[in-house]
């Protein structure tokens, strides 16, 4: 007998067939969105609940040509997600501090962008950070955090300078690290190395009373016009070697005033008070403990005259441009005199050295703004 083969009609063959495709058609279309929200969720990396979150906030299209942020997927899950600010969270760098999305959400608020908001992560922490919110946006703020000499513990002090002058930030952190946002002679500090070829004497900065350099000697006769004749060995010798160059230019020039200890300089002071009386004496006077004379690296030159040099003179011409390959600078120039607390002293010259005299010859800025940008 032979099997009966079961057999369907082509029209039933085709009817169900359309049956099942309409089936899958409609589960398709019962679950397109969990289908869509997968394979969005494998495209971007974030979790299928990010992505349910991102369609109900419709940003898929926002989302998606952005690099996967964990920031933004930590944030749209919570309180703080605010839809205005969906690029700069995609921008902004996930940190796990306290506050952090209030913190951003108030930076966002202030003006500051995503790249200013890494940026005062980067460098700030939660304390300095409440000090940023608690002022009004600073234009500058990021590039004043950029700089390798940024003192956090000076970030109020920045910021209150930087309102109060209108000046290039740099600057602002310039100044405000040597002190000039304070009186001269407040918050003064004893200069610990007092030795240092660089040491920083200012109005800030204070040499002990005691404090005598070991190697004075004095300058040969043949340049020394004054009666305090030592500087420190290395300067000394850098002295008479710029004489001689200078000879050669037939420039002559002299030690007037060298190496001062911290008595006579008081006795000097005391003369120009009561000559001039104490804030003009200041302008032009070192008090005692404050002059780079005792240090044994600075001089005041005179002419063949014996007189202390003027802008006027050419030997001060010679120097201005020649001293800094001896090591000299001109510590007390023209048109720094807010930076220095002197007025122009075109006769007062300070041993640094080769390298840091051409460094500050060339960028035409003084000891204090160089030891300020350290
Ligand atoms: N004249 C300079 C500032 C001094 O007295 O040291
Ligand atoms: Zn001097």
């Amino acid at each position: 007998m032979s099997k009966k083969r079961w057999r369907l009609k082509p029209k039933v063959k085709i009817a169900l067939i359309l049956i099942l495709l309409i089936n899958i058609l409609v589960l398709l279309f019962i679950f397109r969105r969990p289908i869509l929200y997968l394979y969005q969720s494998k495209k971007t990396g974030y979790k299928y609940d990010t992505i349910e979150l991102v369609n109900e906030y419709n940003i898929y299209d926002k989302i998606k040509k952005h690099d996967y942020s964990l920031n933004f997927e930590k944030i749209i899950d919570t309180e703080y997600f605010n839809s205005n600010y969906v690029n700069n969270y995609l921008d902004i760098e996930y940190r796990s501090s306290d506050f952090y999305f209030y913190n951003i959400n108030k930076l966002l608020d202030l003006g500051y962008n995503s790249n200013d908001i890494n940026v005062i992560y980067d460098v700030l922490n939660d304390e300095d950070i409440d000090i940023i919110l608690n002022n009004k946006h600073l234009d500058d703020l990021t590039n004043i955090l950029k700089l390798s000499y940024f003192k956090k513990g000076k970030l109020n002090r920045y910021i209150s300078y930087y309102q109060e002058n209108v000046l290039p930030y740099v600057d602002v952190v310039t100044y405000v690290n040597i002190g000039l946002d304070n009186e001269f002679y407040t918050d003064v500090i004893t200069i610990s190395k007092p030795d240092d070829l660089f040491v920083l004497v200012n109005k800030y900065r204070a040499l002990e009373k005691d404090y005598v350099p070991k190697d004075l000697v004095s300058i040969d006769k043949k340049y020394n016009k004054g009666t305090y004749n030592q500087l420190r060995e290395v300067a000394k010798k850098a002295f008479e070697s710029m004489c001689e160059a200078a000879l050669k230019d037939n420039i002559k020039i002299y030690s007037g005033s060298a190496y001062r200890s911290y008595s006579y300089q008081a006795s000097l002071y005391n003369r120009y008070v009561n000559a001039d009386g104490k804030a003009k004496a200041d302008t032009y006077a070192a008090r005692a403990g404050y002059s780079e004379h005792q240090t044994g690296l600075a001089l005041d030159i005179m002419n063949a005259k014996s007189e202390f040099l003027t802008s006027n003179d050419e030997e001060y011409n010679w120097l201005v441009n020649n001293s800094y390959k001896y090591g000299f600078i001109l510590r007390y120039p023209k048109d720094k005199e807010k930076i220095t607390g002197y007025m122009a002293e075109e006769w007062h010259f300070r041993y640094v050295g080769n390298e840091l005299a051409k460094t500050l010859y060339e960028d035409n800025i003084t000891l204090d703004e160089y030891a300020a940008r350290q």
